[in-house]
């Protein structure tokens, strides 16, 4: 059985003590919620050494929002894998569109970012999705597709235990605008079907393909019901410890 799981990504929000405090809450509130459902909170760089002991103890696993595709040196201003690992961290999210739109993360970056990330011992939630034009253009299962297989298909079938898919279609993140469920289910469908092609029927069962895009304590409970997607990965709502708790609750009822 694949992993359940609802990720909360906080992006550049919080300042140190806000996010110490909003850990607390979550992991205060997390040993409420369904047994089948891991959860995680992907905080800024700052706060992760600090978070780490808050969560210890609790069901909540810490996450980086990214990592620097070199392993030291002269970069200034970047993050490498070790130094995530040193904070206690055991995730990182990679390729999220919003680091693929502003800061020119490309499919060869995030090769080489998913490689140093794993081999560093971080498991990796690598994000895809199309934007509104590629969607409205009717090319969202072709960019979904390109952007699983330029990654992915660089990995072994045992290195894909340790990833996790997020599928986000761009127009739906920040906007309120939720893809429906069946949009979001076809999506996740084929993301499963081409990761079946490439690396067997079982790779394909056992990855976790996570929805993002304004999923809310409203809507989660519809799409987690879609027999491929298996959790969320929750941006705004994720700053409230009880929406993103309500969250993962939705899993009770599927
Ligand atoms: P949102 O963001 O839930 O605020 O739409 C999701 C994400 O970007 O991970």
């Amino acid at each position: 059985m694949r992993k359940k799981i609802v990720a909360g990504n906080w992006k550049m929000n919080t300042t140190v003590p806000e996010g110490i405090a909003l850990a607390k809450a979550v992991a205060e509130k997390a040993a409420q919620t369904p047994e089948k459902v891991d959860l995680i909170v992907a905080a800024p760089f700052t706060h992760l050494a600090l978070l780490a002991p808050v969560l210890e103890g609790s069901k909540v696993q810490l996450s980086a929002q990214n990592c620097a595709d070199h392993t030291s040196g002269a970069y200034t201003g970047e993050v490498s894998v070790d130094m995530l690992k040193s904070t206690g961290c055991t995730w990182t999210i990679l390729g999220h569109s919003e680091r693929r739109q502003y800061y020119g993360e490309t499919d060869e970056k995030l090769v080489e970012k998913t490689r140093l990330a794993l081999e560093a011992g971080l498991d990796v939630i690598l994000c895809v999705g199309e934007n509104l034009s590629e969607r409205e253009a009717g090319e969202h299962f072709h960019v979904v597709t390109d952007q699983i297989s330029s990654v992915l298909f660089h990995f072994s079938a045992e290195q894909m235990k340790h990833i996790v898919v997020a599928y986000e279609p761009v127009w739906a993140i920040g906007t309120g605008k939720t893809a429906t469920a069946q949009q979001a289910e076809e999506i996740h469908a084929c993301i499963r079907e081409v990761l079946g092609s490439h690396f067997g029927l079982q790779v394909a069962e056992d990855t976790t393909i996570l929805y993002g895009g304004s999923c809310k304590p409203s809507n989660a409970a519809e799409l987690f019901a879609q027999k491929d997607i298996d959790g969320g990965l929750i941006g705004g709502a994720s700053l409230k410890a009880d929406d993103f708790i309500a969250i993962a609750m939705a899993w009770q009822s599927v």
